[in-house]
C-alpha cells in the first residue's frame, strides 16, 4: 500500500501549500502594480517592469476609444463580452469551431475567441452592435434577418451576420453557393441553414440597393 503523501512543515512552520500560495500572491501585485500606479499618460512615471505586457490599453470598438485593462492571456471575445458589456458577441465553443463569436477586425471577419486583446491595439474592432447607423437604422443585412425571420433561437445570429457583413465588402453580387462558401465557418445548432441562407441573400439584396 502507498504511504498517504505528507505536506512538510518548512523550517519556519509554514507548510508548502501557503508558501506556494504566497510568492503567486506577491507576483499578482507586482504586476498589478505596474499598472495600478500609472495614468493614460504615464503621470506617475513608473515603467514597466522587464518583459511585463502593458495591461491597460486603448481599444477601438464601434468607432470608440476605449479604455480597458487586458489580461496579457485574455481573448477578445472576454474582453468584448466582460470587460466592455457587447454581450452581441456570443460565446458557443470558445475554440475556433462555431463561428457564434465572429467580429470584425478591420473589415475582416474574425473568431474574437481565438485572438489575444493585446494583438489588435491600433486595429478597428466592429461587433454586432456597432452595425447599425448613429441614427439606430439597422444595417441591411440585419434588417433582412428581421424581415426574413431567418433564425429559430438565434444564439448563432450575430456571428452569421458579421461574417457576410464582412463577405459581402469583398463580393457585394454573390450567387447564393458563393455566399454559402463566404458563412461557411459559422455553425448553427439549429441547423435551418436554408432560412439563413435566404436572409443573408436578402441582406446582400438591401445592401446593394443602400
Ligand atoms: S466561440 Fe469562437 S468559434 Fe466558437
Ligand atoms: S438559430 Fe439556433 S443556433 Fe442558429
Amino acid at each position: 500500500m502507498t504511504a498517504p503523501i505528507q505536506i512538510q512543515e518548512q523550517p519556519n512552520g509554514v507548510t508548502r501549500r501557503a508558501f506556494i500560495k504566497g510568492v503567486i500572491a506577491a507576483g499578482a501585485a507586482v504586476s498589478a502594480s505596474s499598472y495600478l500606479f500609472r495614468g493614460p499618460e504615464r503621470l506617475f512615471g513608473q515603467g514597466s517592469l522587464p518583459g511585463a505586457v502593458e495591461r491597460l490599453m486603448t481599444l477601438t470598438v464601434n468607432g470608440q476609444q476605449r479604455r480597458v485593462d487586458v489580461m496579457k492571456q485574455e481573448t477578445l471575445a472576454m474582453t468584448l463580452r466582460y470587460k466592455l458589456g457587447l454581450t452581441g458577441t456570443k460565446l458557443g465553443c470558445d475554440r475556433s469551431e462555431c463561428g457564434a463569436c465572429t467580429v470584425l477586425i478591420d473589415d475582416v471577419p474574425h473568431y474574437s475567441c481565438s485572438i489575444l486583446t493585446h494583438t489588435v491595439r491600433n486595429k478597428k474592432v466592429v461587433t454586432i452592435e456597432g452595425l447599425e447607423s448613429p441614427d439606430g437604422k439597422l444595417h441591411p443585412v440585419q434588417q433582412a434577418v428581421v424581415d426574413e425571420q431567418g433564425f429559430q433561437c438565434a444564439f448563432c445570429m450575430p456571428g452569421f451576420v458579421m461574417s457576410a457583413v464582412g463577405f459581402l465588402k469583398t463580393n457585394p453580387n454573390p450567387t447564393r453557393e458563393q455566399l454559402a462558401h463566404g458563412i461557411s465557418g459559422n455553425l448553427c445548432r439549429c441547423a435551418d441553414y436554408n432560412k439563413i441562407l435566404n436572409a443573408m441573400e436578402r441582406g446582400a439584396e438591401y445592401l446593394r440597393r443602400s
